[in-house]
């Protein structure tokens, strides 16, 4: 069992994008690179941490030591997510669908005289807030991210409260950050008590800093 500040405590960490297929060779995907979710992880289990970690595709190695769960969807996500439990904390740091193709296809989609596919469709299950919710069997502390465009503190704020989660680590993703997909973030962390914007560094300092106040709230 690890040792350090997080030693016999389990964290889940989501991470990554989801890919929701529209057939067998498409699929519908956004962004995320995984890079925070990954550097997480590794911080979390350098503090002693068991750490389940649930990614959906993304081309960088998970961490070594970790029990590494491999998804697609965001409802193969919540299942695994759910399969993970007990875990003392869980950080929700991928950026999940929102929507998945409710008509998608066995067989791949043809050009036809009929003209385009209309695609249908459906909202995903939200994994943050249904592990906020949990009665008996929530984690101590449950983590969200809000990555926004635009409003970052007051969408960020407002999204704490709708999914019930203990923290928000709230950053702006507009395109000239280049956060997204790019090596640094600038977060601001946002409790039931305030928020504590910290300057711009890299997702590893990120994830460093982040993870030893996990361990302060669990100690
Ligand atoms: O609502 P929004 O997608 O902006 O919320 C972002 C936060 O919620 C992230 O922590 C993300 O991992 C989590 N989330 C989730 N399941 C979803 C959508 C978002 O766990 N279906």
């Amino acid at each position: 069992l690890g040792s350090g500040p997080l030693g016999g405590r389990h964290v889940i960490v989501t991470s990554g994008p989801t890919h929701e297929p529209i057939d067998p060779v498409r699929y519908i995907a956004n962004r995320s690179s995984g890079a925070q979710g990954t550097a997480l992880a590794a911080a979390l289990l350098a503090l002693g941490a068991r750490v389940t970690f649930v990614t959906g595709p993304s081309t960088i190695p998970p961490p070594a030591g970790a029990q590494v769960v491999r998804v697609e969807t965001a409802r193969e996500m919540q299942a695994a997510v759910l399969e993970a439990l007990p875990a003392d904390a869980a950080v929700c740091a991928a950026a999940v669908a929102d929507w998945r193709v409710e008509n998608h296809s066995g067989s791949k989609l043809k050009k036809t005289a009929g003209g385009a596919p209309q695609l249908v469709f459906a909202e995903n299950p939200d994994i943050l807030a249904q592990l906020s919710g949990l009665g008996d069997g929530r984690p101590r502390l449950v983590v969200g991210f809000a990555a926004e465009t635009d409003d970052v503190i007051a969408h960020a704020t407002a999204k704490r409260a709708r999914k019930g989660c203990d923290w928000i680590v709230a950053n702006d993703v507009s395109p000239a950050t280049g956060i997204m997909g790019g090596s640094e973030n600038a977060v601001t962390i946002i409790t039931a008590t305030g928020q504590e914007a910290w300057p711009r560094m890299t997702k590893h300092a990120v994830a460093t800093r982040l993870a030893s106040r996990i361990a302060e709230a669990l100690a």
